[in-house]
């Protein structure tokens, strides 16, 4: 069985000094939320703040996405190696770079790679479009993206994935359980097994998608969602805790 993980990404949001107040409130709670992995996923700037907030709690750190050369004439980008130092975690693939900043599988598979070389932990994020869904290609669409955006990776005992529908993020329509549970227990789980045998059931799988308290418990009874992706409500550090406490009990 996979490791729980909820892990909050906090997109543009927060500055210097209210990224390290969030994260220093979730640190102060993060003790009496034992068995869930607590990632947090600030903006570049509030890396180092972030990570100073955290230490000597057991939260990790997250960035949000990175360039996959490790160095070089790239103005505004940032490399794995400069993310080793300050974070264990990278945000993948997430379908806000995918629609707004034009990444394509193919770019998502150079980072996972880098990432992966540099020793951070990609969190590898798929899903389809309501237009996509509606037509019946949800689960072509995210099998297909799964397959692409992991070709060539060998090593996966670092890797997540997570499962957003585009059409449930940000939206305050999140998924069912059940529809979550199809993807993510179907496509999802036979590219990884196509890709890396029996071992592919060892990659902790996410939910994502107007996540909050009330629902998180849901998502983790089922059997293939062992934590979630959380955006909107992220960003309060007692919401975020009580998302993780949900998942705890669901997953107990
Ligand atoms: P949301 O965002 O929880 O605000 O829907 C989730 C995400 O985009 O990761």
């Amino acid at each position: 069985m996979p490791r729980s993980i909820v892990a909050g990404n906090w997109k543009m949001n927060t500055t210097l000094e209210t990224a390290a107040r969030l994260a220093a409130g979730v640190a102060a709670g993060a003790g009496s939320v034992g068995g869930v992995e607590l990632i947090l996923c600030p903006p570049f700037v509030s890396l180092a703040a972030v990570r100073d907030a955290v230490s000597g709690s057991r939260v990790e750190v997250g960035a949000q996405n990175m360039h996959h050369e490790g160095s070089g004439a790239f103005t505004g980008e940032v490399s794995a190696e400069m993310l080793a130092g300050l974070c264990q975690y990278v945000i993948l693939g997430h379908s806000e770079r995918r629609q707004l900043f034009g990444e394509t599988d193919e770019s998502v598979n150079l980072k996972v790679r880098a990432a992966l070389l540099a020793g951070l932990r990609p969190i590898v994020c798929v899903g389809e479009t309501l237009e996509q869904r509606e037509a019946g290609d949800a689960a072509d669409v995210v099998e297909g993206q799964v397959l692409a955006g992991l070709t060539d990776v060998t090593d996966i005992s670092d890797l997540v994935v997570a499962y957003e529908p585009v059409w449930a993020i940000g939206t305050g329509r999140a998924a069912t359980p059940e529809i979550a549970q199809e993807i993510m227990g179907g496509a999802i789980l036979d590219a990884l097994r196509d890709l890396f045998g029996d071992a592919g059931e060892e990659v902790p799988l996410l939910y994502g998608g107007s996540v909050n308290a009330g629902n998180a418990g849901a998502f983790a009874e089922q059997a293939n969602i062992h934590g979630g992706l959380v955006g909107g409500a992220s960003l309060q550090a007692d919401q975020f805790l009580e998302v993780a406490a949900a998942v705890v009990e669901a997953k107990g």
